[in-house]
């Protein structure tokens, strides 16, 4: 469900045209819809309405202060991953104490700063870090909530670069050997053990690995009880899937009446730490034709936006639709295409081998399902500035992050004295 539909013969971005969009900031340029935003955080929150629960937004998927202090309006707090982005989620206004601080490896400084800003808790991935944590907040004269990542082993069908909950993942604890864990986390002076996390991996599109997982924790969390640990709070992470293509997910409510039966009367306070299922079909990156050729029985559409723009296909040969923008341009023959970006490397596509209508100079083309893990895993690869974020909300919009410029790009880089002597 989103709000990016023809009107007038025109994609249009709730009720601002993607063309109108291009000629006004330029392409290529990721946007928003609002709309869209409000509406899968809204639904995902009211499903665990009946339950003492918060909603951490995974920030990693989309990490502009504007839709972090969006979600923060509405009650939502984050999942971090990394000093970096606790300074964002600050600088956004969320308050730390809705800020969970996940990843396998926090630095002693990154541990120190959270603890000075006072989040909620640590999930901690291993022995190593729970002493680290101890260590860190008994010389800060702090105690620690910490949360222990267990690995339920439970295999959740999705691609193995973003499987996390199978034992050979490097990713928390085993789950069997978790009540050691907790009887080591208690007996360290500065840590309060009151949580226990588990994710088991993203896009993921059936309940039932959430199901097995979600029994294995329950039933964790009673034997931690009965072994003598408070635990307050289960963090049942994130991954709920989207629709690419044609994959049907479970809608959240779908997923909420598949999870509550088995954690309910459990009375701890849950945690969730969805990304890609909110902002995932909230954006799309928007790009133009740049040239088009055909060689050997393929159509090769060069656009704007390359690898460095939106990496999904290159790194995990993901499915991102395109779209063209004006709708007519559906009707044109079709093609067997890649369309490809301007960066030197072969893996540098958006769409490979795929039956598209004839894509000529000029055309706007709309990449879908890119709010999440999209302009957050952009990069400057071949010195290619970063595009604009723009939120559209009804028929108004907002740079919400504007182009890189070439000045940007040199931005803390600096020539020392006897290279530029013309020494070597
Ligand atoms: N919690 C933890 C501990 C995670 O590792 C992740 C994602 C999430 C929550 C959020 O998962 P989500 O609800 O978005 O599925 N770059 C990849 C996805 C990597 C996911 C990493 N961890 C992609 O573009 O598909």
């Amino acid at each position: 469900m989103h709000y990016f539909e023809y009107k007038g013969g025109e994609l249009h971005a709730e009720g601002v045209s993607l063309s109108r969009l291009a000629r006004e900031v330029g392409t290529p340029f990721y946007v928003y819809s609002h709309r869209t935003l409000v509406r899968h955080f809204r639904v995902f929150d009211e499903a665990f309405a009946s339950v003492p629960h918060l909603v951490c937004f995974a920030m990693k998927s989309n990490s502009n202060i504007a839709i972090l202090r969006l979600f923060a309006g509405m009650g939502g707090g984050l999942d971090i991953v990394s000093g970096g982005e606790l300074f964002r989620g600050l600088k956004a206004g969320v308050p730390a104490d809705r800020v969970v601080f996940a990843g396998v490896g926090k630095s002693d400084e990154e541990i120190a700063y959270a603890l000075e800003q006072g989040v909620l808790m640590f999930n901690v991935e291993s022995e190593e870090e729970l002493a680290n944590v101890d260590a860190v907040a008994g010389r800060l004269g702090k105690r620690a909530r910490v949360a222990v990542r267990v690995n339920p082993d439970v295999d959740p069908a999705t691609h193995p670069y973003i499987s996390t909950g199978m034992k050979k993942s490097k990713f928390g604890i085993d789950i069997a050997k978790a009540r050691a864990q907790y009887k080591t986390a208690a007996a360290l002076p500065h840590l309060d053990a009151c949580g226990v996390h588990c994710h088991i991996g993203s896009q993921i599109t059936q309940s039932s690995p959430f199901v097995e997982a979600v029994e294995k924790v329950a039933a964790l969390v009673r034997a931690l009880r009965a072994d003598g640990h408070g635990i307050r709070y289960l963090n049942l992470g994130g991954g709920l899937g989207i629709t690419y293509r044609d994959e049907a997910p479970p809608l959240p409510c779908d997923y909420a009446a598949a999870i509550l039966p088995g954690v309910r009367d459990l009375g701890c306070t849950l945690l969730f730490e969805p990304g890609r299922v909110i902002v995932g079909n909230a954006g799309v990156l928007v790009t133009r034709v740049l040239y088009a050729k055909s060689k050997e029985e393929k159509r090769f559409v060069i656009i704007d936006a390359g690898m460095n723009d939106l990496i999904r296909p290159a790194l995990y040969e993901s499915y991102q639709e395109a779209r063209p923008v004006e709708e007519a341009a559906a009707l044109r023959p079709k093609h067997k295409t890649d369309l490809v970006g301007p960066v030197c490397e072969s893996g540098d596509y958006l769409a490979k081998d795929r039956l598209l209508p004839e894509y000529r100079r000029g055309d706007l083309v709309a990449i879908m399902s890119a709010g999440a893990y999209g302009f957050a895993m952009s990069s400057n690869y071949n010195s290619r500035p970063r595009p604009p974020e723009v939120l559209v909300r009804g028929d108004e919009y907002h740079v919400i992050r504007r182009r890189e410029s070439y000045d940007d790009l040199i931005l803390g880089e600096s020539i020392p004295a006897f290279i530029a002597e013309g020494g070597r």
